[in-house]
């Protein structure tokens, strides 16, 4: 929650601006007071009214002129954080190189709180070295920045450069501002499906996307818990989230091993591979040399290595099932976790790529509790919801 939290919303002009409402009316519904600042260029995209109307005061929109003597100085010692969201490839270059030639750089430079930088731009903006110059600049003056993330862009383009959803940017803000739920709990969290290479050009993998996991690390992070995601999908995630990639079974397995003493909760969402090639060829197979006979073997059940381990964190495993989730009541109790998240990734909306998830959480008693469809990321704060209370009452 932000109750009470002050922030400055800048907006600056892009066709992205319309989700700066959105942005506000999410910060206004947390508790935030929030006070927003447009550049000349927003005002092309975004209506003051609009503004005014969701954060309950005009947005300032001047440098001179305005009822203050100095807006500048003063909305920076007003706020709690800055946000610009959308940032322009312009606003980014003015707030690298440090100009304060509008009232939004020069309110930035004037403001010595955490600043959260949205960027949204077409592609090839987003991927000119200049602003990736001025990005690495601002991330060394210690600005957090959300996004840009790969979609549907202005004009029917598509490609990097979209802003986040205006969650997301909540989300990061939260984290910023510190204070959550989860603040002081150490969290790791796998995701995404393992590769067994078969030569160097091939593997046994499977449809994992990496998105649940991704999700309950996010939520995670976002509700103030330190957040290790050892992953072998590469999405978009939160700065505040420490990423360890990996490939296969094996580094999964040491990467999770290594870390779960440290940490307090351990969610391992990843589908890990049972079996691997034991041989993988050192160069590519060719057809001519005919069918390959690749013996497999098992692979480390990770899961079961964190149940054994003394002293273990809270444990939480997913079970992709190819049907009902009860074939997996006897898992749970096996595997020694907390609970199991089930679900069955045959479902179209369920499981493997899909942005929904319908999940069965069983106990290790056998006791099951089917929840409805939702987002992954509802699937996720449901789960930290659950783990939250389970943690609080043992
Ligand atoms: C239709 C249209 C859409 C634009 N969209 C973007 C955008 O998404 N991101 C961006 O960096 N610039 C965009 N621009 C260019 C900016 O509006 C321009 O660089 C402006 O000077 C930015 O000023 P500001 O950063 O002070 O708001 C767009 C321009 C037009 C005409």
């Amino acid at each position: 929650m932000l109750t009470g939290r002050r922030i400055l919303l800048g907006v600056s002009g892009g066709v992205a601006a319309f989700k700066a409402a959105y942005l506000a009316r999410r910060l206004v519904e947390r508790g935030a007071e929030v006070r927003a600042i447009m550049t000349r260029s927003a005002r092309e995209f975004i209506g003051a009214q609009t503004l005014a109307a969701i954060t309950g005061s005009p947005p300032s929109e001047d440098l001179f002129g305005a009822d203050s003597v100095s807006p500048h100085t003063d909305l920076a010692g007003w706020s709690d954080l800055l946000v610009i969201a959308p940032a322009t490839a312009a606003t980014m270059a003015r707030l690298a190189n440090g100009l304060s030639d509008d009232l939004l750089s020069a309110t930035a430079l004037a403001f010595v709180g955490p600043v959260v930088v949205a960027p949204a731009m077409h592609t090839e903006m987003w991927e000119q070295p200049a602003t990736q110059r001025n990005l690495a600049l601002l991330k060394a003056d210690g600005v957090h920045t959300v996004g840009p993330v790969s979609g549907a862009l202005a004009g029917g383009d598509e490609g990097p450069g979209r802003m986040s959803e205006p969650e997301e940017i909540v989300d990061a803000i939260e984290i910023v501002l510190g204070g959550g739920a989860l603040s002081g709990t150490r969290v790791l969290v796998s995701a995404g499906g393992t590769r067994e290479p078969i030569d160097p050009v091939r593997y046994l993998g499977n449809r994992s996307s990496g998105k649940m996991g991704t999700a309950v690390a996010e939520e995670a992070a976002a509700r103030g818990a330190e957040v290790t995601l050892v992953t072998t999908a590469e999405l978009p995630v939160s700065d505040a989230v420490a990423v360890v990639v990996v490939e296969t079974a094996d580094e999964m397995a040491d990467a999770v091993w290594n870390r779960t003493g440290e940490v307090d909760v351990a969610v391992l969402a990843a589908a890990v591979a049972d079996f691997k090639p034991q041989d993988a060829a050192g160069s590519k197979l060719r057809r001519a040399s005919g069918p390959p006979d690749v013996k497999l073997v098992p692979t480390p059940d990770i899961l079961a290595g964190v149940a054994s381990q003394d002293d273990r964190p809270f444990l939480v495993g997913f079970a992709a099932e190819a049907g009902p989730a009860e074939q997996a009541v006897g898992k749970a109790a096996a595997k020694g976790v907390d609970f199991l998240v089930a679900n069955d990734v045959t479902l179209p909306d369920a499981g493997f790529g899909t942005d929904t998830n319908r999940v069965t959480i069983i106990r290790p008693t056998g006791d099951t509790d089917e929840w409805p469809v939702m987002s992954k990321r509802q699937v996720a704060a449901r789960l930290w919801d659950l783990i939250q209370g389970e943690r609080a009452s043992s």
